[in-house]
């Protein structure tokens, strides 16, 4: 045997695939694990979740709620938590958030609520993410939160009795959102929350499924303080942001056929589905059904050896904010390349996405332009192996997995144990997969 990809710790070698094949169902996604654990350890009584993601994120989710009193249990991918009835305990260490941007961001609106003093911590790249955007409002709602340098984690913060507010986000992210929305539901009166761009629903949904009631508005959501929220037993729909690898690499490969099973298809996280298809790939959904609010289904890739390219702007940037990676990782492959702007975003997530996108292309031989909040990747280049570095963000690792697929020679990724963040199993997958 000549295996495609050698997972070799910490690096990994990727060789290139003649096709594409086969089914897969995903982990459980990892925005709903974080949402579905955090609203379990505040509800009362228990709550069993099956397709709990297994990656190293949603585990530190885990770890946080264990240290903030909520009693866990794990078997395998199933954990039951018994809910505290909306009073977590006082943590006696650090909360180590490690890589989890979720993590910190969610949690740090309901210790807010609790009158205790909590730190939230996280890795080096955590460590560099900004949290003023989490810290403002909170503030804004009566909690006392002193940050690292320049509103960089560690967070400090004295929580208390929270009051309502309205809140305009300036940035389009579903994590501030959420924050302010679990932070909403332990304080008193009205919180209202307006977004600039619609980005994706779990909050809502995930409240809804543990019982509390929200107003959606247009682009303002609002929530009342003191409700009840009671345990729910639910299993996760795979995660679609890892899907995305999978989905973009059959449709580089015309012969292709991937099945995922299982799949969540919300819309407010499924547009890479129709962007693909808008590139030439086939896709077709099968068996569809709708869990606790979320869409969920059997999903079918076919590849072509014609696959256009794109734009991708405004709504659609945030809307596929976890998937710009892979897109522009195989936009050398497609026809007309791929143009990516309004992503400033990428250059404050794992890593800054933009320059690592760039830096690994341009080590696989292609030319790129980089601006200051996207990046446009020529079509019709062929790429070579080359050596690249993961710059410990699951992925970046992850997406050139995927380019290395379609290049003439081998590639290594250096640091690509990163995708242990999100998938521990990706490149054993992918190397099932992968055809010679
Ligand atoms: C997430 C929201 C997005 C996304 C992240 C998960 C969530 O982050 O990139 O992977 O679960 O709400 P932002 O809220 O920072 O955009």
């Amino acid at each position: 045997m000549n295996p495609a990809i050698i997972p070799s710790d910490p690096d990994a070698i990727v060789r290139p695939a003649r096709n594409f094949a086969g089914s897969l169902r995903l982990p459980g996604d990892k925005s709903i694990c974080h949402r579905y654990a955090m609203l379990a350890a505040l509800a009362e009584g228990e709550t069993q979740l099956d397709n709990y993601a297994p990656g190293a994120d949603c585990a530190s989710t885990l770890a946080c709620l264990r240290a903030l009193g909520c009693d866990i249990q794990e078997k395998g991918t199933n954990v039951t938590l018994i809910g505290r009835g909306g009073q977590l305990d006082a943590p006696v260490t650090a909360l180590d958030c490690g890589n989890s941007g979720s993590t910190m961001r969610m949690l740090a609106g309901i210790v807010a609520a609790h009158s205790f003093a909590s730190e939230l911590a996280g890795d080096d790249s955590l460590s560099k993410r900004p949290m003023e955007r989490v810290v403002t409002p909170l503030t804004q709602m009566g909690a006392t939160i002193s940050t690292g340098e320049g509103g960089r984690p560690p967070l400090r913060i004295h929580g208390g009795p929270l009051r309502g507010i309205t809140y305009r986000m300036r940035v389009a992210s579903a994590q501030v959102k959420t924050c302010l929305l679990f932070a909403g539901l332990l304080a008193s009166g009205e919180t209202v929350v307006e977004e600039p761009t619609r980005t994706r629903d779990h909050g809502e949904l995930a409240l809804r499924t543990f019982g509390a009631d929200l107003q959606q508005d247009g682009s303002e959501v609002s929530i009342r303080g003191g409700q009840k929220l009671r345990g729910v037993s639910a299993a996760i729909p795979g995660d679609i942001s890892t899907a995305a690898f999978f989905i973009c690499a059959a449709a580089l490969f015309p012969g292709s056929n991937l099945i995922l099973d299982g799949l969540l298809l919300n819309p407010t996280r499924a547009a890479i589905l129709d962007f693909v298809a808008g590139m030439g790939a086939r896709i077709s959904m099968l068996e569809v059904e709708e869990v606790h609010g979320e869409l969920r289904g059997t999903v079918r890739v076919q590849g072509t050896s014609q696959l256009k390219g794109g734009r991708i702007a405004g709504r659609l940037t945030a809307a596929m904010i976890d998937e710009l990676p892979v897109l522009a990782a195989i936009a050398p492959y497609t026809q007309d390349g791929i143009e990516i702007v309004d992503a400033g975003e990428l250059r404050v997530k794992e890593s800054d996405r933009i320059s690592a996108l760039a830096q690994n292309l341009e080590a696989l031989g292609a030319r790129v332009e980089v601006t200051s909040d996207g990046l446009r990747v020529p079509g019709r280049q062929q790429l070579h192996g080359g050596e690249l570095q993961s710059h410990g963000d699951h992925r970046i690792a992850m997406a050139f997995a995927v380019a290395a697929l379609r290049a003439s020679g081998e590639t290594r990724i250096r640091g690509a144990q990163a995708a242990a963040v999100s998938y521990p199993a990706f490149f054993s997958a992918l190397q099932a997969l992968a055809e010679r």
